[in-house]
């Protein structure tokens, strides 16, 4: 079973592609390098002992995307290109639009070509906006987005949605991820973003290692348990292993499908510090700053629909997240260069 990964040596791709060869697929990864490295292969193969056939290919590039398609037999596509800073998006959002949809279409329109009907594709909690309360349920639809990257992954859906009315024999899953952290136990892959973090794990990752001097703590007057934004985490490993349930689906059903993963669990910002600091040892230093513009209090998944459906739960704690994050960054301080 041949499964095409587009953006495989990203972040969450990476260990994706680790839990599908652990599995007994075979992965081909598409990826231009943008935000990874072709180290990332190097790393796969040294915990999986298999270096998974790669292309640098730009998915906005349909000509070269093609040459893909032509030369292997793809069974199933797990799509993850696309660019994700939200704040970026608000600043670039045509290079957004271009990369995360015209980039997407490309693909859709190859994969129906090619008779390539099982897909699964990397959405996010971000589609629901601010429209509605947690737990959030995926049959509350789609929310108000806010910005340029929230309105790629809600247009992608519905371009989704489409191509299954339009063609019954087409089978996808939309994962709706929550909060991604942590990294592979064997500290190989993992994520530090090019310059200053946004993100809560990867910024206290770089002031646990000494590259930033305190975490800003944005807000401590919201309506939750001790003031501070709550979010649900999930490990990275745990995600990935989502990533295999739903390909299995989607190989054995037809329709699309919309699917939460996230833990079911929110932790604030002050319990993520104390479950960092427990893993690494140390205390952390933050200030509480003023609220980020765009933050909402709250955010986490009903995880009723991925557990009946696709078997899936979550098996790795906060801790877990914290201890793996922490290991990744105090082998690879700079990254996967
Ligand atoms: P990532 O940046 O680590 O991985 C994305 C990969 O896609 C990178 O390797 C990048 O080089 C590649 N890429 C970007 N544009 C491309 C293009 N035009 N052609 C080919 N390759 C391209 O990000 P990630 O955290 O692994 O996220 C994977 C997917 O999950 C993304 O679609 C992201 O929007 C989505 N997602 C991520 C999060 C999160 O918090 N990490 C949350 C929700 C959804
Ligand atoms: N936070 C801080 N300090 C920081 C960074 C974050 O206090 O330096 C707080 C935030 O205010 C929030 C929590 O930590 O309460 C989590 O923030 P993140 O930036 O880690 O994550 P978000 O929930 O804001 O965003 C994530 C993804 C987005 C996605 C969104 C909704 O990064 O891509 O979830 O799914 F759009």
């Amino acid at each position: 079973m041949k499964i095409l990964v587009t953006g495989g040596t990203g972040y969450i791709g990476s260990h994706t592609v680790v839990e599908l060869i652990n599995k007994g697929y075979e992965c081909i990864i598409l990826d231009n390098l943008y935000n990874s490295s072709e180290k990332v292969l190097d790393r796969i193969k040294m915990i999986t002992d298999i270096r998974p056939k790669f292309y640098k290919v730009d998915i906005r590039d349909k000509e070269t995307l093609e040459e893909v398609f032509k030369e292997n037999k793809i069974d199933a596509v797990i799509h993850f290109a696309g660019l994700k800073a939200v704040g970026e998006s608000v600043a670039k959002p045509l290079e957004y639009y271009e990369n995360n949809i015209t980039g997407s279409i490309n693909l859709y329109e190859l994969m129906l070509k090619y008779n390539v009907k099982n897909l699964v594709f990397s959405s996010s909690a971000t589609v629901y906006g601010d429209s509605f309360k947690s737990p959030l349920k995926e049959e509350y639809g789609r929310g108000n987005t806010t910005n340029p990257y929230g309105a790629s992954k809600a247009i992608n859906e519905m371009i989704i949605e489409d191509i299954g009315v339009a063609n019954k024999d087409f089978s996808a899953i939309l994962l709706r991820y929550f909060n991604p952290v942590g990294a592979h136990e064997s500290g190989l892959i993992g994520e530090r973003p090019n310059g200053i973090p946004n993100n809560l794990v990867p910024y206290i990752s770089d002031v646990v290692v000494g590259k930033l001097d305190h975490l800003n703590v944005f807000g401590d007057d919201y309506d939750t348990r001790d003031g501070t934004g709550v979010r649900d985490y999930i490990h990275v490993v745990d995600l990935a292993k989502a990533h295999v349930l739903a390909i299995e689906y989607a190989l054995k059903h037809e329709g699309v499908n919309t699917i939460n993963v996230g833990s079911g669990n929110g932790y604030s910002v002050l319990e993520v510090i104390k479950a960092y600091e427990k893993a690494c040892g140390k205390p952390i230093p933050y200030r509480v700053t003023p609220r980020r513009p765009g933050d909402i209090a709250t955010c986490f998944a009903d995880t009723n629909k991925a557990s009946e459906l696709l078997g899936f739960n979550t098996k790795l704690n906060i801790e877990d997240m914290c201890k793996d994050a922490y290991n990744f960054i105090c082998k690879n301080p700079d990254g996967i260069e």
